[in-house]
């Protein structure tokens, strides 16, 4: 698996009017539900480690874990950075055999934006390694970033620029989504979107997917995204299933008795994400 299949999975998903899904994971657990789902489903996924993983783990443990686990898997897999806001963590999960990688630096200012992207796609390139960045900002609070500020929608012309100047592979968009819990409905801005899709190629990726309902993820599909985050509702799962099971068995329960219940509880998560995704069969 390298960034050129990736390329071909996107495009490939464009034209069949549905987005490859991408979840985020914490450790080898929820990893494994999540890959087991999809090869249920038939799924293409992606499956992403935020910076805080990484840190945690290692750069080079999930990497030949993700390898390991991408040569093995009965569909397709991408195993993805999320959310760098470092070009170092690119380079070194570059190195460590991820096929792609985001380097977010949507904080800063246009000029600023694209010089790191052009910084991480020059580490990524000779390795055919995909990139995605971020024009505009993903609101709310989450592991994955923070942005409280009422400046959050992408300008069409940015994402020209961004593209333009850095030819990268994929671009997160900001139309109002945000990472974590939404209180209310989510308010997105679809007008935006179909803007940027019809002035640039590039594959779109919709961030905060966790609370969004289904009928707007499938619109948001239809105007052109291509790649939708979830994460949120993985890592919740996951936790308040572990002390659930917790609370049912006792003292002393063994890890894998425990972690057998708390995956299928993930996974029934990531299928039902599948689908809304569309992406189930597609493999
Ligand atoms: P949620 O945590 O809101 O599902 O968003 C995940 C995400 O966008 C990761 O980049």
């Amino acid at each position: 698996m390298d960034g050129l299949t990736l390329k071909k999975l996107l495009k490939k998903a464009d034209e069949g009017g549905y987005a490859i899904p991408s979840f985020n994971y914490s450790d080898i657990w929820d990893f494994m539900a999540i890959v087991e789902a999809a090869e249920e489903e038939g799924a293409p996924i992606m499956i992403a480690s935020n910076p805080l993983v990484v840190k945690a783990i290692g750069a080079d443990c999930c990497g030949a874990f993700g390898e390991a686990a991408m040569a093995r898997a009965k569909i397709p897999l991408v195993h993805h950075l999320d959310h760098s806001f470092s070009v170092e963590m690119c380079g070194d999960c570059i190195k460590n055999h991820y096929p792609s990688v985001m380097i977010d630096a949507s904080k800063y200012d246009l000029e600023t934006n694209i010089k790191y992207v052009n910084e991480v796609m020059a580490l990524a390139k000779p390795y055919h390694v995909h990139v995605e960045a971020e024009v505009g900002k993903i609101k709310g609070k989450g592991i994955e970033g923070d942005f409280k500020g009422g400046d959050f929608l992408v300008q069409v012309e940015d994402a020209v620029e961004l593209v333009k100047q850095t030819n990268v592979d994929s671009l997160a968009v900001g139309i109002g989504s945000a990472h974590g819990f939404y209180q209310g409905k989510p308010q997105l801005n679809f007008e935006r979107l179909e803007q940027v899709n019809k002035a640039i190629d590039t594959p779109l990726v919709l961030h905060g997917g966790t609370g969004i309902p289904r009928e707007d993820v499938q619109k948001a599909i239809k105007l052109g995204i291509n790649k939708m985050n979830v994460g949120t509702i993985i890592h919740c799962t996951y936790m308040n299933s572990v002390r659930a099971e917790l609370n049912r068995v006792g003292d002393n329960a063994y890890t894998l008795d425990v972690m057998s219940v708390v995956k299928e509880n993930i996974k029934k998560v990531v299928k039902e994400w599948i689908r809304t995704c569309m992406a189930d069969g597609k493999a």
